[in-house]
């Protein structure tokens, strides 16, 4: 099953089918949104709200592991996770879409981990999660391949196929926000090798990847990062950027889910292996 969660200017999905509407309570306290199971190209996927109706949350206090324990226990085992970012690497332009390959965490404080050691809470299950939260492990997980290789073949295929403007890798920056940052913090970012910069897309991609699950993260650029274009940045045309292109973005969803295939061939289901110490 696939998880979606949408990001700023996205709090729902276009021209998909509603089968039901799920409110889930988790022992990390209650998702962002209520989730909603739709029918998209025959198969069917969760969608979740990252900020929530009214955009609620801001991203320093989205709940993002209530958020994916929701989808865990729903029984999801991908997510595919949509971002609006700014653009430091100078061949990315607004309205490109980018299928990001790394990231770098400049983030402060977010809790980032399940796996507590003694504190953690023993929750119910059969599987490995399950296990190592019972038996108090820490855990340490690879991060070489943060996102799902499998998923971000077909989303390049998706884009490409659709003739859409897409860049097939790139470095995800995360900034604490929620203040854009400075033009000397984009320059700073630029040297360190990030190509795009946003404010959610850390814990959530290790959160999801500590519970075995594949992620993927489409980014759409809403704008060139501070101090790039020389003007003042404003959260109005990051959601009006996003709104243009939310009929791309339900194309890109519906080829995607598509093609690709049930079978998982990635190896994400094996990052905890060896992984406690
Ligand atoms: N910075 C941080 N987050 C963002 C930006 C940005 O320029 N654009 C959209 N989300």
């Amino acid at each position: 099953m696939i998880g979606v969660i949408g990001g700023s200017g996205l709090y729902g999905l276009e021209g998909v089918k509603v089968l039901e509407r799920i409110r889930v309570r988790t022992p990390f306290g209650e998702p962002s949104s209520e989730i909603v199971l739709a029918q998209v190209e025959g198969g069917e996927v969760f969608f979740l709200s990252r900020h929530g109706e009214g955009h609620a949350y801001p991203p320093h206090r989205v709940p993002y592991k209530a958020n994916l324990w929701a989808f865990r226990e729903l029984g999801v085992k991908r997510v595919l996770a949509l971002f609006a970012v700014g653009a430091v690497n100078r061949r990315f332009n607004p309205g490109d879409f980018v299928v990001v390959d790394d990231l770098i965490d400049f983030t402060k404080g977010r809790e980032d981990t399940f796996y507590e050691g003694r504190a953690s809470i023993p929750l119910e299950g059969q599987d490995k999660v399950a296990e190592l939260l019972k038996r108090g492990k820490v855990v340490h997980i690879d991060t070489a391949q943060l996102y799902c290789p499998q998923m971000r073949k077909h989303l390049v295929q998706a884009l490409e196929e659709l003739g859409l403007s897409y860049h097939p890798s790139g470095v995800y920056a995360c900034t604490q926000g929620p203040r854009f940052e400075t033009p000397a913090e984009i320059r700073w970012i630029e040297r360190a090798g990030g190509d795009v910069v946003g404010m959610t897309g850390y814990p959530e991609v290790v959160l999801a990847r500590e519970l075995t699950m594949c992620y993927a993260g489409l980014c759409v650029v809403t704008n060139p990062a501070a101090g790039i274009a020389g003007r003042r940045l404003t959260s109005e045309e990051v959601i009006n950027l996003v709104k243009q292109k939310e009929r791309d973005i339900g194309e890109v969803l519906r080829r995607f889910v598509a093609s690709l295939p049930q079978e998982r061939t990635c190896g994400c289901e094996q990052i905890l292996e060896g992984a406690e110490v």
